[in-house]
């Protein structure tokens, strides 16, 4: 049901986007991420990469604490944070920018990070600029 917190801090779900990272099962590319995502009613959920055979059916860290998340009940992140080993902070792809987008809000907070305590914060509006979503939709009705 995701851990439910009243407040919790960016380093805090940093930190348990790094522990989610511990779970990554990336054989393949060997470049492990992890993610903690702050639903808007408080709750936790987190992620890791999974890598299949077949790669083309690889899901990133994020879209794993999204489908968690939305499949316990959530229907609007607050906050993801983002966690990789490498110098330049893992930008998240752009299928999971489109699921931010779908039960995000242009505010979503997207927390980039990686193990040695580099940080960069963005809002989802500045990730995932004109997005396709259910407003062009409606507007075909
Ligand atoms: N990956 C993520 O999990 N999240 C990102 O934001 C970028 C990429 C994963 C997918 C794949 O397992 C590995 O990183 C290399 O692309």
């Amino acid at each position: 049901m995701g851990k439910r917190r009243s407040t919790v801090s960016d380093d805090e779900l940093i930190g348990l986007a790094t522990e989610a990272r511990e779970f990554a099962h990336a054989p393949y590319s060997n470049f492990a991420v992890g993610a903690a995502l702050l639903s808007a009613d408080g709750r936790i959920f987190t992620g890791c990469n999974i890598e299949i055979s077949t790669l083309g059916l690889t899901t990133c860290a994020e879209r794993v604490a999204i489908f968690k998340a939305v499949s316990d009940g959530v229907r609007e992140i607050a906050r993801v944070a983002i966690v990789a080993d490498h110098v330049d902070l893992a930008p998240p792809c752009g299928c999971c920018r489109q699921m931010m987008w779908e039960f995000g809000t242009e505010e979503t907070e997207i927390i980039l990070a990686n193990l040695d305590g580099r940080v960069e914060r963005f809002e989802l509006k500045q990730l995932f600029p004109h997005a396709f979503d259910s407003s062009f939709l409606e507007s075909l009705k």
